[in-house]
């Protein structure tokens, strides 16, 4: 793929270096042009930037379509677009409040989006799969029409690694410098590996970004939790290095990203899960940050679950803790996005 003009989102898998760092340098961009509408001092450059992109986007429509829940996604994305300068449709809880209630397929549904002369629809859905049968309809109606995966059930949520790598390569080390193509990369995913499909996303991305000797990851889970065998398959596969544990404690002092991850307790199906042994050994534990490099930092897709404590809040006042810059840096990797697919 040589460009991301008119391209569906569907899955990371479909990013390679080159089309990244250019994103990555928009959504640096896009930091000047967020400055300039919260009426700040910015260069003639962000300014002229700022202008020329909403006079491309005025006629560009963006639907917002969740069939499940989402406070970070949807709203960064209604922000991004609505920056941008783009006229957004976004929908009720589709779940709740479109015709799904009444069986309607969601093939018929983005053909109904297609034929309202919608550019893109960013959608959520709750089977894995979803957004690729999304794409094939909108392929099939005949239209540029694309499609951004915003999480599919336990499938992918792409556009959440590609806001977290951007936040790897921004704060590495905590030096915004580094290059992090140059810098080999400890990364520890804790937590529920079997349901996020964030670690999924985000496990693939980093193979299309690093080379395999500048990579490797720590899976830290409990049994019932542990990353599925297609992750591990491909990175074998790659020739990336990757090693599972069930406690936090035994690999803190090597990794220098911790990706930690919430128990997703609406996807657990019956399995049975020891909450004690989590908190005790896939958290941020005082004993856990006594360990953790002075130049680590700890990221979180988020939400965080209060009632597990994977990260406590007496951590978040921590520098190493940047859970929160990562969740703004999704406006800017959002716009970056949307400019990316829409404008050229
Ligand atoms: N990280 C993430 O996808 O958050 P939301 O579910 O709030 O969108």
């Amino acid at each position: 793929m040589k460009s991301l003009k008119g391209q569906s989102i569907l899955e990371a898998q479909q990013f390679g270096r080159e089309i990244l760092d250019d994103l990555f340098l928009e959504a640096d961009k896009m930091q000047g042009v967020c400055k300039f509408l919260d009426g700040g001092e910015v260069s003639e450059e962000a300014m002229h930037e700022c202008g020329s992109i909403k006079a491309g986007m005025a006629e560009k429509k963006i639907a917002l379509l969740f069939y499940e829940p989402s406070t970070r996604t949807w709203s960064s994305f209604y922000v991004a677009a609505e920056n941008l300068g783009a006229r957004v449709m976004a929908i009720p809880p589709a779940r709740q409040f479109s015709s799904a209630v009444k069986g309607e397929t969601v093939k018929d549904t983005i053909a109904m989006f297609c034929g309202y002369g919608i550019d893109a629809i960013v959608m959520r859905t709750d089977k894995e799969g979803m957004a690729k049968e999304a794409d094939e309809a909108a392929c099939a109606s005949g239209r540029t029409v694309s499609i951004i995966n915003a999480g599919d059930g336990k499938g992918q949520h792409p556009t959440q690694a590609l806001l977290d790598l951007y936040t790897v390569k921004r704060f590495f080390k905590n030096d915004l410098k580094k290059d992090i193509h140059e810098e080999k990369i400890n990364i520890a995913f804790v937590g529920d590996l079997a349901n996020g499909r964030t670690v999924r996303s985000l496990a693939y991305l980093l193979n299309k970004y690093q080379d395999p000797e500048k990579l490797e990851f720590f899976f830290v889970s409990p049994p019932v939790l542990k990353m599925k065998d297609d992750i591990k398959d491909y990175l074998d596969k790659k020739g990336v290095k990757f090693s599972e544990y069930e406690k936090l404690a035994d690999v803190v002092g090597k990794i220098d990203v911790f990706y930690m991850t919430r128990v997703q307790k609406e996807r657990l199906e019956g399995i049975q899960v020891d909450y004690d042994f989590i908190r005790n050994n896939c958290s941020i534990t005082k004993e856990v940050v006594e360990k953790m490099k002075k130049e680590a930092i700890v990221m979180h897709p988020l939400p965080r679950d209060p009632a597990f404590g994977e990260i406590p809040e007496w951590f978040d006042s921590d520098p190493r803790a940047k859970y929160i810059q990562q969740a703004e840096n999704g406006l800017y990797v959002r716009m970056a996005l949307l400019k990316k697919v829409l404008l050229g």
